[in-house]
């Protein structure tokens, strides 16, 4: 065995970003790859014949591409399951959610199947690491396991549906927009509810949501807002930081709430915003 590659530490590709985006880059030592030496294909005997059959580093493009089209947000590009810490939470009780919430990623990103699985909503207080995990699994699922994701920012999705309105000249159209969160296998729609979300913008996601549903597609989402009632009958969350005065379902309206709560499991998380403390060690 070679010694595994300075630059990506062996795994065939670095992670960068472009713009706002995240990017990851097939590594130079993929251009002359050893298996195929750059060609791409590699020979195998059939019977007496010899056959053609694609080496295994253009699954590896195929793979940073499907990255690259998840729309990762560049400061979360690195983010994994594995860098989401928590305390021990027998002797810290206040980090159980966490851990709970670590376990089931865990678990969830390697035994998912996109064509028949069910979503999470995440749901929590600012900077407890829903969108790091989120990003994590997008990570996850494209790189390691080849499967197409998208990640979209409602606010912002809102706000481009909003410009397609206006008559505004992005070149985007409400389907051009639209139909890519459609078909995608996985979508993440972070901090649902946020902003001013008129009525018609939410239609148009309701929309979106229910084509995904009646499709029988994945669909993953966080947000600030506790639902009024948690599925199960659980608590809402202890420590509402903010002014959040609004339940989800005051923010999305009930019809979106119920399509969501019949797509995906509702996941809380609780504990401090690690942005203001920096995250300690256990
Ligand atoms: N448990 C954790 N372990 C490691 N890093 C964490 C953890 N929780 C949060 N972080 C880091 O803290 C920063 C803020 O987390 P993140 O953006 O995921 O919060 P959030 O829950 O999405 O907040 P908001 O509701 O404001 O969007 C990120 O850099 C994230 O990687
Ligand atoms: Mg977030
Ligand atoms: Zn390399
Ligand atoms: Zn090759």
């Amino acid at each position: 065995m070679n010694k595994p590659c300075d630059r990506c530490g062996g795994v065939g590709y670095t992670l960068g970003r472009r713009g706002e985006l995240a990017q990851a880059e097939p590594c130079a030592c993929q251009e002359a790859c050893e298996r195929c030496g750059g060609s791409r294909y590699v020979f195998r005997m059939e019977g007496s014949y010899e056959v053609a059959a694609p080496c295994t580093c253009v699954s590896l493009f195929a793979r940073v591409r499907l990255f690259n089209d998840a729309h990762i947000p560049a400061g979360y590009a690195d983010k994994s399951v594995s860098s989401f810490v928590h305390k021990d939470p027998k002797k810290v009780p206040s980090e159980k959610s966490l851990a709970a919430a670590k376990a089931r990623f865990m678990k969830y990103q390697q035994s998912l199947d996109a064509r028949d699985g069910r979503g999470i909503v995440l749901v929590g207080p600012p900077g407890v690491g829903k969108t790091h995990l989120l990003c994590a699994l997008m990570n996850y699922l494209t790189l390691q396991k080849g499967v197409a994701c998208r990640f979209v920012d409602f606010f912002e999705l809102t706000g481009r549906i909003r410009a397609t309105f206006d008559g505004k000249a992005t070149g985007e159209t409400e389907a051009s927009l639209i139909e890519p969160l459609v078909q995608v296998p996985v979508l993440a729609i972070d901090d649902l509810g946020k902003g001013r979300g008129s009525s018609w913008e939410l239609t148009i996601i309701d929309q979106l949501i229910t084509r995904r549903y009646n499709a029988g597609r994945l669909l993953l989402a966080s947000t600030n807002y506790a639902p009024e009632a948690l599925p199960g009958g659980a608590a809402p969350l202890p420590s509402k930081r903010g002014a959040l005065k609004e339940t989800l379902e005051e923010r999305i309206g009930d019809r979106l709430y119920s399509r969501l709560v019949e797509m995906a499991d509702i996941v809380t998380l609780d504990g401090e915003d690690r942005r203001r403390s920096r995250p300690a060690a256990r």
